[in-house]
């Protein structure tokens, strides 16, 4: 027989992954307001961006928040889903803990946060961070 039942039955496309990361400090998890592109400025958002070719996820994660903040983070434990962003584009999130630095929005963003578990709906969630971020808040310590 040449029937293949463990082929897919169309072939992946390839993804952009973008690796974002749910930042605790102190019991709280960090939120950063996007200032660009125009269509997600003001909304709210796990820090993060694209994964470089070769690059495993924790060290993009290292690299993009340095960039972004200006901060050192250890990553930790890859937060379970895969949420889907523009076409071609998925988003995947990892605990990490804040060695050194205070994060200041130096690139694509123009506000952070620091919310406890009783604050993260105080802000404008992209809406595609919304499954990312109630998964993130287990990680906190209840009110
Ligand atoms: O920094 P880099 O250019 O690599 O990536 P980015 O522009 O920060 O993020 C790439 C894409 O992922 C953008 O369309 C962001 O809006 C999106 N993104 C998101 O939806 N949620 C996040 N937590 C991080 C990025």
């Amino acid at each position: 027989m040449t029937e293949r039942t463990t082929e897919p039955a169309a072939p992946h496309e390839p993804v952009v992954v973008v690796v974002a990361g749910a930042l605790y400090d102190g019991g709280r998890l960090l939120a950063a307001r996007r200032s660009a592109p125009v269509e997600l400025a003001g909304r709210w958002e796990l820090p993060g961006g694209k994964l470089e070719p070769g690059e495993s996820p924790e060290a993009a994660l290292v690299r993009e928040l340095r960039e972004e903040l200006g901060v050192d983070v250890e990553p930790g434990e890859r937060i379970p889903g895969e949420w889907p962003l523009k076409p071609g584009y998925v988003l995947r999130v990892w605990t990490a803990r804040l060695l050194s630095g205070e994060p200041r929005p130096l690139e694509d963003h123009d506000e952070l946060r620091w919310l406890s578990r009783s604050e993260l709906d105080s802000v404008d969630w992209l809406d595609q961070d919304r499954p990312a971020v109630a998964e993130a808040a287990r990680w906190l310590p209840a009110p």
